[in-house]
């Protein structure tokens, strides 16, 4: 993967990047990049990045699901990795994560993949790490996503997700009725801690969990061979 450019940005891949870009649209993606310029990562971001950077991270290649603007892959290629591909279903996140990788020079080093993670991660090849910070509660297969994003790891997962507890339900309910009453068609998921042990069952080991109130981050690594 290494060698990886923009130019590879085409055309999405899945419908589902009509519906996600209409709901990560230019608007919030463009603050979403503003704030990172001002401010660099974010304190969720922060705890993945220290997670991530626990192993060797020099030469290493990256994979970030569903990244966003790119902030996290910007950070690991900056603390020493080789490469990174952000697959990203909409495509004025991937948009603002191409301006933002030229800003910082770091544009031969990045694929920006506008698809669907489950349909697109399979071909890609490994990687050393693979994020997905807050993007398994945007999505209705987590499972898959976890699936295929613990497949396409030779070493490290991590991901971040709402810490389960009855106030999150039911704000998560009250935010799907509201998405719901103007149209919107991406909402917020829980999934069952049995989808969220997808990765134990692709062979990865726990190394891991911590809850705070609002978010749970876990890591997994994969037991030498
Ligand atoms: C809440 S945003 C988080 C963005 C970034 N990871 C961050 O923490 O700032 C969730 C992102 O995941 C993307 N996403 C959701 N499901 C995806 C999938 N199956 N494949 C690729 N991207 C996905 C959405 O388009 C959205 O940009």
């Amino acid at each position: 993967m290494i060698g990886a450019t923009l130019d590879r940005i085409g055309g999405c891949i899945t419908n589902f990047c009509d519906v996600y870009s209409k709901e990560f649209n230019r608007d919030s993606a463009l603050m979403q990049a503003q704030r990172y310029r001002l401010q660099g990562l974010d304190a969720l971001s922060r705890r993945v990045f220290s997670l991530a950077t626990k192993i060797d991270i020099n030469g290493a290649a990256v994979l970030e699901v569903g990244g966003g603007v790119g902030a996290l892959s910007l950070e690991l290629l900056k603390a020493g990795g080789a490469m990174a591909v952000n697959v990203e279903l909409s495509r004025s996140y991937r948009d603002a994560a191409a301006a933002l990788a030229l800003e910082d020079g770091l544009q031969n080093r990045i694929d920006l993949v506008a698809a669907d993670g489950v349909e697109a991660i399979g071909g890609l090849g490994s990687f050393d790490v693979v994020v997905l910070n807050r993007v398994l509660c945007c999505y209705h297969k987590g499972k898959d996503l976890l699936r295929v994003s613990a497949d396409a790891t030779d070493n490290m997962l991590i991901a971040s997700y709402p810490t389960i507890h009855l106030l999150s339900k039911g704000l998560i309910a009250i935010g799907n009725r509201l998405n719901a009453r103007r149209g919107c068609s991406v909402h917020p998921f829980i999934h069952s801690e049995e989808e969220l042990g997808e990765p134990s069952q692709r062979g990865l080991v726990e190394v891991h969990r911590k809850a705070r109130p609002v978010w749970t981050v876990r890591a997994w690594t994969r037991p030498a061979a």
